[in-house]
């Protein structure tokens, strides 16, 4: 009896009735606690049949009765729900007509008939999801966020510090892995055969994302693995930032930095010293 008095109670007993307690909570949890609807709330089977029947009148002339693609259209089975997302929400899809670079237009569907379109070809296989808004967006701190005072500034100022550079790195990666295409202000270029990289100026995030993870026509797929969500995302920003900023008036140039201006130095310099040298030359061929 000794052994079990308050003061030289075995240190393991405290333990074992810690042990014993939480397993105890843990099954009165789950026998108390209602079942929690999954957290990923995928799509509901009306809205899979509405996008059948969606799809059945607007895509299956080219993408075949059941996705599996026809001679005027690819296959979609496996494509995902995000590649839907993107093809319509860009307008791309539904095609007019056959184009060798289908162009972007204001959307034909709602929003809702695009969710319930790509939930069903979702349903067919998986492939790239459409995106939370989480993945590409990133907040920008407010002064409201902080206490007022100063060390509210202080405490906005740094937060506001860190935020830019996490921008300045989205931009050193847009200039690294876009910019050969898409130019360096994101304002589209030409690419050979006819085709060119559209201006990503205005383009939604989760449509940035989704051609990144998708790849759409020559574009190179860029997977999680080579850029991460979060880098992605500051991408985005990056984007977003730039083509926000208020326009002080003169020529972009294309917003090539110093090339566009050495360009006229060069011409207008160079272009003057050189009418200088014919000017002097004649006028020391006519002092002979
Ligand atoms: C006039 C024919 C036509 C119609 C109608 C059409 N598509 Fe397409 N679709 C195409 C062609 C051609 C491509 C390939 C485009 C490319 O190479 O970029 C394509 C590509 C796609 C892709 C990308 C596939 C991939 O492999 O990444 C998706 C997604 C898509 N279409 C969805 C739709 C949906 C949804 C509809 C109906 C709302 C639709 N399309 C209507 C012709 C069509
Ligand atoms: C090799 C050239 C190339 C590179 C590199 C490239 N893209 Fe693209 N991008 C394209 C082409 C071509 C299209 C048009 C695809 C189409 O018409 O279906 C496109 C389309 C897009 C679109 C769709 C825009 C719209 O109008 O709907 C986005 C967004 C985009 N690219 C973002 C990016 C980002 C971000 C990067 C860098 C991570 C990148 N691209 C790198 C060639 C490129």
């Amino acid at each position: 009896m000794r052994l079990l008095s308050s003061r030289r109670r075995h240190p393991a007993t405290r333990a074992l009735f810690l042990a014993l307690a939480l397993s105890l909570m843990g099954v009165l949890y789950a026998t108390v606690a209602p079942t929690a609807p999954s957290s990923a709330e995928g799509p509901s089977s009306t809205q899979i049949e509405e996008g059948q029947a969606l799809y059945r009148t607007g895509c299956a002339s080219c993408h075949g009765l059941n996705a599996e693609g026809t001679s005027q259209g690819p296959t979609l089975i496996g494509v995902g729900a995000g590649s839907v997302d993107f093809q319509m929400g860009t307008g791309r899809m539904p095609a007019a007509a056959p184009h060798a670079q289908i162009p972007a237009k204001p959307k034909v569907y709602s929003d809702d008939e695009i969710a319930a379109i790509a939930a069903y070809i979702g349903s067919l296989d998986l492939g790239i999801a459409i995106p939370d808004i989480g993945q590409y967006s990133m907040e920008k701190p407010a002064r409201g966020q902080f206490p007022a005072g100063h060390d509210g500034d202080v405490a906005y100022e740094t937060a506001l510090d860190e935020y830019y550079r996490v921008v300045a790195i989205g931009g050193e990666l847009f200039r690294t892995n876009c910019s050969a295409c898409h130019n360096y202000q994101g304002t589209g270029g030409a690419l050979p055969g006819g085709k060119h990289a559209p201006s990503l100026e205005g383009v939604e995030g989760r449509y940035i994302l989704e051609a990144m993870r998708i790849g759409p026509q020559q574009m190179p797929v860029f997977s999680a693995d080579v850029i991460s969500d979060e880098e992605a995302a500051a991408m985005i920003t990056y984007l977003e930032e730039l083509h926000g900023q208020r326009n002080n008036g003169g020529l972009g140039l294309g917003g090539f930095g110093p090339v566009g201006e050495g360009l006229w130095a060069w011409l207008i310099g160079i272009g003057g010293l050189i009418c200088f040298a014919i000017w002097i030359t004649r006028k020391g061929v006519r002092a002979k």
